[in-house]
């Protein structure tokens, strides 16, 4: 037996919603439409299966790698040689307890954010815009308009590299910009968030025009990964490249952003190669005229 044929007989007469396939393409899975297959692609919905898949790593040393809804992700050409995970199913809980709600790491940011609105909870008006899941936003801290999911969190569930659930404090998960220490464990499932209660029309106003700002200052039509490099201390990366000239500067199928800097968009069937050629370019371009390290925000799989 090797490690695929206990996948397949793993998801063998379940009786639950979980899907595995064998050389799925990866470009469908991300928001940049870019890269090549997984030697298995498994959306996972029961924490017995997840736990198995960490024992499995281990066991069969297979990579494995949880992608969340892609939306801040570059999958290389070559695609990737282990098994790419999604949470689905029991993951994709939200339960609302007064000014708290537990939810599901495999939930996306928007659906989270309306639910609260509509409640008349607020603290995640800013997640509208970003088309993120609860997981990745957490390991990455993701944020818009001076606020961070980090700044809202109580618990975090997660687990173990032995496949264990755990439950971890704000202060465990080190949030600062862009950053936590969550990417240490096998996998981040869940969270608690606090919320602030106030009035549902007032939170759903804040929403909607934080989503307005956001399709009029940044690209939404074409395929990207949102911003591609974290903002340097007292700086703009978007601003910086756009002083630098670059906007418009084109490698292959890839472009940056007329509207915004410091996005990428995927305008004529990019590859991961011509993205990371014009992140180099970007990289060098704006070291040499003004002297700052750009840090790329986008997270890289099968490189
Ligand atoms: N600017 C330019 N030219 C550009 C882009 C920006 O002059 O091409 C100027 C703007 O006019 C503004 C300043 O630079 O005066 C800052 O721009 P913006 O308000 O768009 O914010 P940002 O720092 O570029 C950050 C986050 C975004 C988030 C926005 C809104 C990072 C790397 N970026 O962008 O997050 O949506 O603030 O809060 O932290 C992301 O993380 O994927 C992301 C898109």
């Amino acid at each position: 037996m090797d490690w695929k044929e206990e996948l397949r007989s793993l998801t063998q007469n379940q009786n639950n919603p979980s899907k595995l396939r064998f050389d799925e393409s990866l470009s469908k899975h991300n928001y940049f439409g870019i890269g090549g297959n997984a030697a298995a692609y498994f959306e996972v919905s029961t924490v017995e299966e997840l736990t198995t898949l960490a024992q499995m790593r281990r066991r069969w040393n297979v990579p494995v790698a949880i992608i969340g809804r892609g939306s801040n992700l570059l999958v290389s050409d070559a695609g990737y040689s282990g098994i790419v995970v999604r949470l689905i199913g029991d993951f994709n809980r939200l339960d609302f307890d007064q000014n708290r709600v537990d939810v599901g790491a495999g939930v996306s940011l928007p659906r989270l954010s309306k639910l609260a609105a509509s409640r008349g909870l607020s603290g995640v008006e800013f997640a509208l815009g970003i088309p993120g899941s609860v997981g990745g936003a957490l390991v990455m801290n993701a944020g818009a308009w001076g606020s961070s999911f980090g700044d809202l969190v109580e618990r975090v569930e997660a687990m173990t590299e032995e496949g264990e659930l755990i439950d971890l404090s704000r202060d465990d998960a080190q949030f600062s910009y862009r950053h936590s220490t969550l990417k240490n464990y096998f996998c981040v499932t869940g969270t608690t968030l606090a919320l602030t209660p106030g009035d549902a029309g007032e939170v759903e106003n804040r929403m909607q025009d934080l989503y307005n700002q956001k399709i009029t200052n940044q690209p939404f039509a074409e395929e990207n990964a949102g911003c591609m490099f974290k903002n340097p201390s007292g700086y703009s990366a978007g601003k910086l490249i756009d002083e630098c000239g670059l906007k418009g500067y084109r490698i292959g199928g890839a472009e940056v952003s007329k509207i915004h800097g410091n996005f990428i968009l995927n305008l004529d069937s990019a590859t991961a190669h011509n993205v990371l050629s014009l992140v180099r370019h970007i990289q060098d371009h704006v070291k040499r005229e003004r002297g700052v390290d750009l840090e790329m925000e986008v997270q890289l799989l099968g490189f």
